[in-house]
């Protein structure tokens, strides 16, 4: 799997997203059609992860944000909660040593503090191994919500301003951007969602103001690196007119 050639024919390797941001569902789906547990599904889902981490680097992605986990995932069978958990750890240790390699750089966003103490600490240490690398930047949105890192942004703001150290005609666009987890990234150009729902689900509201957004109804674990392309590709011949004409 590791050597598989990505077939970029077509693909304008000069005209890349620099960020592109994944809502990986479709999970439970895929084993509910297989007639399997729902924890099987995001095991497969976990093989999907490496697969794009893996083709976004290869192809030259300087940030790729994939959403793992919503503040509201918590709300869901304490069985499934542990087990995402348990996958979770196991993806921030045995690709560890992949990242270094690569010249990955880890980072998580999300209320990092709500995940079991373990887990926290196995970020930590791969945060830091791979601080120094300069190739992508891979970002899991873990327990993120995006209301309420809009929330910590103002909470952040408004203290500033208590303080004196900001005046309230001051803030501007670039004041509550520099607040949020990705205050170091550029807003992403390409939005995917798997598995056909046509919603956000709480993910960078903020940052998708003029984000493409490509959704398929392929569910996470089936997703293909050939797919990727083919919505790379899509991507290239949209007009992104921003309000303008
Ligand atoms: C996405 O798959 C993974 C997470 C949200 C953790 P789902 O688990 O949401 O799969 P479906 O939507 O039930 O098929
Ligand atoms: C969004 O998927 C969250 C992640 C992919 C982590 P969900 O499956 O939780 O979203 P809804 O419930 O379909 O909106
Ligand atoms: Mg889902």
């Amino acid at each position: 799997m590791k050597s598989d050639p990505i077939h970029t024919d077509g693909l304008d390797m000069a005209a890349l997203p620099s960020h592109i941001a994944v809502i990986m569902d479709g999970n439970g789906r895929w084993a509910k059609k297989k007639l399997l547990n729902r924890v099987k599904g995001h095991e497969k889902g976990a093989d999907t992860v490496r697969m794009v981490v893996r083709v976004c680097r290869e192809i030259g992605i300087s940030f790729l944000t994939l959403y793992a986990f919503s503040t509201e995932n918590w709300q869901r069978p304490k069985a499934e909660v542990s087990a995402l958990m348990v996958l979770l750890k196991k993806f921030v240790v045995s690709e560890r040593q992949e990242m270094v390699v690569n010249n990955i750089r880890f980072n998580v966003i999300g209320q990092t503090e709500q995940l079991p103490e373990d887990i926290q600490g196995e970020i930590l240490r791969t945060r830091d191994a791979t601080r120094n690398n300069d190739g992508m930047h891979l970002n899991l949105a873990l327990s993120y919500g995006s209301r309420s890192e809009i929330v910590k942004a103002v909470r952040e703001i408004a203290e500033e301003v208590r303080t004196g150290q900001l005046a309230v005609d001051a803030i501007d666009e670039n004041t509550v951007a520099a607040h949020l987890y990705t205050s170091s990234m550029p807003d992403p150009e390409l939005l995917i969602r798997t598995s056909g729902e046509m919603r956000i689900s709480n993910f960078l509201l903020w940052q998708i103001a003029y984000t493409e957004i490509a959704v398929t109804d392929t569910l996470w674990p089936d997703f293909t690196k050939d797919e990727l392309v083919r919505i790379l590709k899509d991507y290239q011949h949209r007009d992104r007119r921003f309000g303008r004409v």
